[in-house]
């Protein structure tokens, strides 16, 4: 069994692509083999594991327009079991260029219906911070949608807004579509973040994770190296956060 997650906020900054990649580091350290697609144009994913997007004659677009197989665009990461779909500018122009033709919404899963069962334990998708095309594509590949959200006043407001959207996506292209909420870069010394964190926790109860995701400036570093969490930091206490949450993720199920 393949489960397909989407990680999508509109919002840019919320840690979106941090926690693809450290999610997916975690759960390829737990022995599981992890496909990572990266379906924002601004390709901070494929930089994060060193891979240059100006260089990529083959990304996830040729898997989206039908060009090229999802295993065919892939390539192996510097960590064993952790597989990335490729991203660059080309996605801007794809974006555009699919609305509106029949069922454009379903090109991610038909290429992942492609691959085979059980290929992969996890397929993570990063999101742009938008509600395109390539969004609504990773909604409707996706058993679970993770939402990363900052402790700050618009996190209700942000909610409530993908609440709505779930429930559309629900009724157009994706029954199936579950989602659970992530808190990341939560500073606990912010008092403002522990009340909002408290009512997260009321409001959301399960379809919030237990685990949060703490300010911890390795985080911000390990990019630059072009390695996840778990080779740049690994005692580090987002390494550990990250791993929890993948324990969970798998307990979850
Ligand atoms: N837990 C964290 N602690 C500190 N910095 C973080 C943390 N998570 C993410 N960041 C940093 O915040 C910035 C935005 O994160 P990113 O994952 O790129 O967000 P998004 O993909 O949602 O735009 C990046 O510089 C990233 O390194
Ligand atoms: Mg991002």
């Amino acid at each position: 069994m393949t489960t397909t997650i989407a990680i999508s906020n509109q919002k840019g900054g919320v840690a979106k692509t941090t926690t693809c990649l450290s999610l997916g580091a975690c759960l390829s350290e737990m022995g599981k083999i992890v496909m990572l697609v990266d379906m924002d144009p601004q390709a901070n994913l494929t930089l994060s594991l060193g891979l240059k997007p100006k260089e990529m004659r083959c990304t996830v677009g040729d898997a989206l327009l039908g060009n090229n197989s999802l295993i065919g665009v892939s390539r192996e990461s510097p960590v064993y079991g952790l597989d990335i779909v490729p991203a660059n500018q080309g996605l801007v122009i794809l974006d555009r260029v699919l609305y509106g033709r029949p069922g454009y919404q379903f090109r991610l899963k038909n290429g992942l219906d492609d691959v085979d069962e059980g290929f992969y334990d996890y397929v993570l998708i990063d999101c742009p911070p938008s509600l395109g095309t390539l969004t609504l594509n990773a909604l409707t590949a996706a058993d679970l949608l993770i939402i990363p959200i900052q402790t700050e006043y618009y996190a209700a407001h942000t909610l409530l807004y993908f609440i709505r959207l779930v429930q559309r996506v629900r009724e157009k292209t994706n029954p199936r579509l579950k989602y659970r909420v992530l808190v990341t870069m939560y500073d606990r010394r912010n008092k403002i973040y522990r009340i909002i964190l408290n009512q997260l926790q009321r409001g959301l109860s399960k379809a919030l994770f237990e685990t949060i995701i703490e300010v911890d400036t390795k985080l911000r570093e390990s990019p630059v190296f072009g390695q996840p969490i778990t080779l740049y930091a690994p005692k580090t206490r987002g390494a550990r956060q990250y791993r929890a949450l993948a324990q969970e993720l798998i307990n979850h199920e």
